[in-house]
């Protein structure tokens, strides 16, 4: 099985936030497919030890900021790299409320929807939401960033290093070791073995 394949999808990057008790988060994520159109759903799929899958299967809310092509790489970091579980990541970036009180990002989005979750689906490591769109609007005429974008553009190119090991190629971190463990979750990003690459 050539796994490379599944680079040949394509993909954008979103904010998914929820709020519940006042407590509000949001990740990164690719994982935002329409799935029908009347009546208007979304499916979104969110590693469960994260926060922000925690919150949204409590509150049964998720905004989608759709990202675009503006958005720097400290975003990701910030909304992609650390948990909202140590800290406030909406407290020093731009952000309003829909409809249902959630925040989305109005710097560096080019599109929100505001959704009732209606199912969630257990899919080992992660949840999957559908939801159906409450509201949505247009906030830029930005393009949207793509996965390919933010791979040939955003993320930093790895420096020629020194370092042994794997590299993950979503976020950049090297696990250092001859052998990568079948089943290693990479600690950033999430992201699984597939999507690391051996440094030679
Ligand atoms: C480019 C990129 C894509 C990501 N895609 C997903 C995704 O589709 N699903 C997911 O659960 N996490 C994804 N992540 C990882 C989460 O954003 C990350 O684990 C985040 O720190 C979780 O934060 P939280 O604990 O505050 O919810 C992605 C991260 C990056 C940088």
């Amino acid at each position: 099985m050539n796994t490379k394949a599944l680079f040949q999808l394509s993909y954008g990057l979103y904010v998914a936030a929820s709020k519940f008790d006042k407590k509000m988060n949001g990740c990164i994520v690719n994982t935002v497919v329409q799935v029908t159109s009347n009546p208007l759903q979304l499916a979104v799929t969110i590693n469960k030890d994260n926060l922000t899958c925690e919150i949204a299967q409590k509150s049964k809310m998720l905004s989608i900021s759709v990202l675009s092509e503006s958005a720097p790489f400290s975003l990701f970091q910030h909304f992609g790299f650390q948990s909202g579980r140590n800290m406030d990541k909406f407290v020093d970036f731009p952000f309003a409320m829909t409809g249902q009180e959630l925040p989305y990002l109005t710097e560096h989005a080019c599109a929100y929807f505001d959704c009732k979750v209606t199912d969630c689906i257990d899919l080992g490591t992660h949840m999957l939401f559908i939801t159906s769109v409450t509201d949505c609007d247009v906030l830029s005429n930005e393009k949207a960033m793509t996965y390919a974008y933010y791979h040939e553009f955003v993320k930093p190119k790895p420096e020629a290093s020194k370092q042994k090991g794997w590299r993950c190629t979503i976020c950049g971190y090297v696990y250092e070791g001859e052998e990568l463990p079948p089943d290693f979750i990479c600690p950033l990003c999430k992201h699984g073995a597939e999507d690391f690459e051996k440094i030679v």
